[in-house]
């Protein structure tokens, strides 16, 4: 093992443990007692949505909420539970896509994709919030835009382009990267920055995230995916993403 990976191990392994008093991860805190009993499955689990599938309204609508929760997150527990069963895998859903290589190469395909739908849709429903709750970046993560994106607002027209410019289906983030600085970029498909740099460009711990598929804003916005990038910035749960950041540091 290079001396590189073996940071990057560390890195995602500290924030992950850093991260684990954060109350974002009490739904994978309940997998892992979930997991405790051998053989017991389903083995990963949908949480119900933090909030009444309305709240988000009118920047994202109630629909479109239940069918992306309860039909296609639901999809992505229901394959990987499907692709897992028999190997013995981390029960944190984290640490399953943050060390694909340890998957069995038959299902490393599987589980990269519904393994990361699973862990990208749980962060997306964490990191929103009702418009008049949204709130602002904490202290510190509002020097980390500064010093390493800018200002605030090159922060937002950076993650816009990362969202708006991702062909096809994927994901905008703003993620920690192994240096500590905070930066945007997009993924394909259901890729994480989590997954580390032989799956993805820019490899880190996401703070933020953004689903731009189209099943997470067609039926309100048809094909005018610039419109849903920008009602987002008012539905930011900046709570969370702060909490997630100062749990890397
Ligand atoms: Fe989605």
């Amino acid at each position: 093992m290079t001396h590189r990976s073996l940071n990057r191990r560390h890195f995602i392994a500290s924030a992950l443990a850093a991260s684990a008093a954060a109350p974002f991860l009490s739904p994978l805190r309940s997998l892992h007692a979930q997991e405790t009993r051998p053989g017991a499955a389903p083995r990963y689990r949908l949480d119900p949505l933090p909030y009444p599938a309305d709240f988000l309204k009118p920047a994202i609508d109630r629909e479109t909420m239940e069918i992306h929760h309860g039909r296609h997150h639901a999809g992505y527990v229901r394959n990987l539970n499907g692709a897992v069963e028999g190997l013995d895998v981390p029960a944190n859903i984290e640490h399953l896509i943050a060390d694909l290589k340890q998957v069995p190469e038959r299902v490393r395909t599987s589980v990269r994709n519904n393994g990361g739908g699973h862990a990208n849709h749980a962060l997306f429903w964490s990191v929103m919030t009702a418009a008049n709750q949204s709130g602002e970046p904490s202290a510190p993560l509002m020097r980390a835009f500064e010093r390493h994106c800018g200002s605030f607002a090159k922060f937002r027209e950076n993650f816009a382009a990362a969202a708006t410019g991702r062909f096809g289906s994927g994901w905008a983030w703003l993620v920690v990267r192994e240096d500590r600085s905070v930066t945007c970029t997009s993924t394909p498909n259901q890729d994480s920055p989590l997954m580390g740099p032989e799956f993805v460009d820019v490899p880190g711990i996401p703070l933020l995230g953004l689903d731009v598929w189209e099943h997470a804003y067609y039926i309100h916005y048809r094909n005018r995916r610039a419109d849903y990038v920008s009602a987002f910035f008012d539905i930011i749960n900046w709570a969370e993403v702060s909490r997630r950041y100062e749990a890397t540091l």
